[in-house]
Formats: C-alpha cells, structure tokens, sequence
C-alpha cells in the first residue's frame, strides 16, 4: 500500500525562527512562506533530497495544530505522511482491518493540491498518519 515518504511535518510556534533554524543552522534549501487559510496552516517546503520537510505554523482561529503547540510548546513532529496511488483503495482497506479514519473519512485537498486522509494516531504507535494519493 505504501509508496514513498511524501513529508515530515512539524509543528512550530515560531516559523520565522524555524526557517532561520534550517536555512542558517543546517544550510537547507527552504521554500518562502505560503498562507493557506483554509487548513488554518502557514506553511514552508524544506527540500531534501529524498523527501521533504513542511515546518507549520498556526493561522486564525481554531487551527488543527493549535492544540498540539499547546501540549507541545516548543514544536514537535505533528505527522508523517506517505505516499499512496489509490486512496480510497487504500482507506477500505485500512477500514477493513480495524484502523480508524479521521473526520468523516471522505479525502480532503491537502497542501499540494491532492487527496489526502488521516489515520488516527492511536492505531500507528502513536503517530498521526497523513496519505497523500500521487
Ligand atoms: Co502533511
């Protein structure tokens, strides 16, 4: 079922200091800062080679990653997200085997504009799990 590692996000309380961690500390190649309201996000690309890094911040009220920074107030890994060809495939057959799909289970448009869905952390060793059908 699984393809690639699409990204690692991480959630920050501060982006601008977390593009400076990067950019200045680890030399990385980071995207300029990209709003997007509607998943309450504001959000830079770090390219790696292999994979990607998204490091998010929170936008507006009620941000999905609001509750997160406040249990986890210096930042923390907020998701890992793999990459998948048939998504729904792959949700019917998560289903089938007990796991828990979150919200009601019908794939979103994610950040990079593609099907995404998220498994309940509690069913993956404690790690929110994002797919993402390329
Ligand atoms: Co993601």
């Amino acid at each position: 079922m699984l393809g690639r590692l699409n990204h690692v996000a991480i959630a920050v309380p501060d982006l601008e200091a977390a593009v400076a961690s990067y950019r200045d500390r680890l030399g990385a190649a980071v995207s300029a800062p990209q709003a997007l309201p509607e998943h309450g996000v504001t959000v830079v690309f770090v390219e790696l080679a292999n994979t990607k890094v998204e490091l998010l911040e929170p936008l507006g009220e009620g941000s999905p990653i609001a509750a997160f920074l406040e249990r986890n107030s210096a930042g923390g890994m907020h998701h890992i997200c793999y990459e998948v060809d048939d998504i729904i495939a792959a949700r019917d057959q998560l289903r089938a085997g007990g796991a828990r799909v979150l919200g009601d289970g019908e794939p979103k448009t994610g950040a990079h504009g593609k099907p995404v869905l998220f498994l309940h952390p509690k069913d993956f060793q404690g790690t929110l799990v994002e797919l993402e059908q390329i």
